[in-house]
Order: C-alpha cells, then sequence, then structure tokens
C-alpha cells in the first residue's frame, strides 16, 4: 500500500478552498492507501501567532477535520511539533537545499510582500520544512491543491540532491496529487484571488463552520458578471468568478464542469446561485454540526493527537537515524 502524506496550517476552522482542494480527497483515498494527516504548527510560526490562539486553533482544524471524515484510527493525524524528528530532518534539508531554489518560491514572495527584510527565516526555509514533512515517512503520494505545486517540486529536487550528494536512493520520488475541479478556489470577492484563510474580508470565502444562513448570504453576494451561464466550459474563458462558481458546484456535486454546464448553462447567476447555495449547506452543514459536537471535549482532541503522534514518531525516527547515518553522524 502505497503511504500518503499531506499537511495543513492550524489557522482556524478550514476553508472551501481547504476542503475542496485537499480535504475531501484526503478522506477519498483513505480507502486504499496508508496516510498521515499532519496539522503544521511548524509551519503556522512562520508568521507570528499569539500561542493561546494557536493552541485552540490547534484543536479546531483537527476536530473539523475528523469532521471532515479523517479517519485518526485507521489512519494518523497528528500534530506537527510533536514529532521532533520533523525538525529535525528539516535542518538536514536546511544544508541540501540551495539558496537559488528557495529564492524562486512565489508563495514566500507573495507572503513576504514588499517588507521582506522583515520576513521571518523560517518562512523562507518553509519548504524546506515541507520536504521534510513527507520524505521523513518516504511518503511517495501528497494530495494537495494547486498552489502546492512549487514546494512539491522543490522536495523533489531536495530528495534527488540529497541521494546524490551520500550516494544514496534512499529518499523516493514524490508524486503530487492535485485532483478536481476545485483544485484552485477563488474568492468570492475577486476571481483573480485564492480563496484563504488569511482574506481579511469574511465575504472572500466560505469557513466550514458557517451556519446555513452565512452561506446562502455569502453565495448571494459572490461576485458574477452580468452574462447567463455558458453552455460549455469554453464560454467561461475570461469569466474568472463565473469559472469559480462553476468549479465550485462540480466539485460539490460530483460532476464535471461540462455536466453542470449542460443542467445549468443559459441561466442567469440568480437561479444558479440559489441551487449552488443549497447543495453547499447540504454538504457543509453536518461538517459544521460535527465540529462543534467534538469541540464540547477538548481534551478528547488532545488525546487523538497525543496518540497520533506516538504513531507518527515509530514510523518517523527509524528514517530520520538512517538519514543521519548517511550523512555521517554518530549513531
Ligand atoms: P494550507 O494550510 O495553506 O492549505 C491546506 C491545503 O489546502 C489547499 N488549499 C486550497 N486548495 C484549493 N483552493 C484554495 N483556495 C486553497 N487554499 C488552500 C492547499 O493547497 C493545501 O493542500 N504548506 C502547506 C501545508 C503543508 C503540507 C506539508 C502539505 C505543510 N507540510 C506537506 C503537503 C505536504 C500549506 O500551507 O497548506
Amino acid at each position: 500500500m502505497q503511504r500518503v502524506f499531506s499537511g495543513i496550517q492550524p489557522s482556524g476552522i478550514p476553508q472551501l478552498g481547504n476542503y475542496l482542494g485537499a480535504i475531501r480527497n484526503w478522506v477519498r483515498m483513505q480507502a486504499d492507501h496508508e496516510c498521515l494527516w499532519c496539522v503544521v504548527d511548524l509551519h503556522a510560526i512562520t508568521v507570528w501567532q499569539d500561542p493561546q490562539t494557536l493552541r485552540r486553533q490547534t484543536r479546531e482544524l483537527a476536530a473539523a477535520l475528523i469532521a471532515c471524515g479523517v479517519d485518526h484510527r485507521r489512519h494518523i493525524l497528528f500534530a506537527q511539533s510533536r514529532v521532533r524528528a520533523h525538525a529535525q530532518l528539516a535542518w538536514i534539508f536546511n544544508c541540501v537545499a540551495r539558496l537559488g531554489w528557495l529564492n524562486r518560491m512565489t508563495q514566500f514572495k507573495d507572503k513576504a510582500g514588499k517588507d521582506r527584510e522583515n520576513a521571518s527565516a523560517g518562512l523562507y526555509v518553509y519548504p524546506d520544512l515541507m520536504a521534510a514533512d513527507i520524505l521523513l515517512y518516504h511518503a511517495t503520494r501528497v494530495p494537495v491543491g494547486d498552489d502546492q505545486r512549487q514546494h512539491l517540486e522543490l522536495a523533489n529536487d531536495i530528495a534527488q540532491k540529497f541521494n546524490h550528494d551520500y550516494g544514496s536512493d534512499f529518499f523516493p520520488a514524490i508524486e503530487p496529487l492535485i485532483l478536481g475541479p476545485a483544485a484552485r478556489v477563488m474568492s468570492l470577492r475577486d476571481g483573480t484571488r485564492k480563496m484563504s484563510k488569511s482574506d481579511p474580508s469574511d465575504q472572500s470565502r466560505i469557513n466550514l463552520a458557517d451556519e446555513a444562513d452565512a452561506i446562502r448570504l455569502k453565495i448571494r453576494r459572490a461576485r458574477t458578471d452580468a452574462e447567463p451561464l455558458p453552455a460549455e466550459p469554453a464560454g467561461l474563458a475570461g469569466r474568472a468568478e463565473a469559472r469559480n462558481l462553476v468549479g465550485i458546484y462540480a466539485a460539490l456535486a460530483d460532476l464535471t464542469p461540462d455536466a453542470v454546464l449542460a443542467e445549468h448553462g443559459g441561466k442567469g447567476f440568480g437561479a444558479f446561485k440559489e441551487a449552488l447555495a443549497d447543495l453547499m449547506v447540504a454538504v457543509l452543514a453536518p461538517i459544521g454540526a460535527e465540529t462543534r459536537r467534538l469541540l464540547a471535549d477538548p481534551g478528547h482532541i488532545e488525546a487523538i493527537l497525543a496518540e497520533g503522534a506516538t504513531r507518527a514518531a515509530a514510523l518517523a525516527d527509524p528514517i530520520l537515524a538512517e538519514a543521519e547515518r548517511l550523512v555521517g553522524f554518530l549513531a
């Protein structure tokens, strides 16, 4: 069975892009893979996090993942910082990755913005830690949204250079799995920007715990153009907002964009948005309710994460030990 790894930052309850681009695919892969699902708190602190908030959001995210169908019994759900080997392998990878490679990372440029001098060093070497997350388990398949593609290419470069430098074939190649019509969900307010938990406008995103009324209002207010929906996907060219809503609908209904437009082509956005909101509420309301139910017992969530960390560490430790031996550290 192939081993799968993926991670998500504990910046609160996930948004629809996290769900459709990643989490939903994670849940589906659980049937025929051995999976590790990681709440990446080490990645989160590359930008400032209030300690109390970080703790709360780590629990909230774990609860939301379980509510989405992450199976913490048959698979492993854990917080990154609780398995020390992540930071240890990341250090080795900091010494493998080249500055030139990191300089090309578009996410660093986006996140650091104009005030680059004031960004943390952690934000800069973030992709090295991500490579360590995956390779620490010799995981070969990584389901992510489209925005993580460049980081996974870098992880493969790191694995190859490590293998080459240390004359081994120790680290396997990673296959990014960027799946479905919603691998890049865009903001509801601006079809050229990614939907994101960190967008200042709550109207720009659907949060998995949003109540039905909030979901309906956000969809109704979502930016669109004045044309009716086209009959086929080619007609979405140059219409970023329309394309986004059709992609979201397709992913939620498990249809192709073709099939969605075969049904809704020719309609105005008023009717389409009503149908989309109904569908979204039907999919998300049970997830929100289950998340709230699980969060009523935070101790239980913490126990699940602690058990996951123990099981993850048992897989990671021998692989870290072998990497260290290859590097030349004393046993
Ligand atoms: P993060 O926390 O930003 O996002 C978690 C997952 O959600 C996907 N995603 C989206 N997909 C579609 N549309 C969107 N608007 C959207 N926004 C987010 C992301 O692509 C991701 O799959 N660096 C990673 C976390 C990470 C990781 C890893 C992932 C750390 N180590 C190892 C895979 C393997 C991140 O910040 O994801």
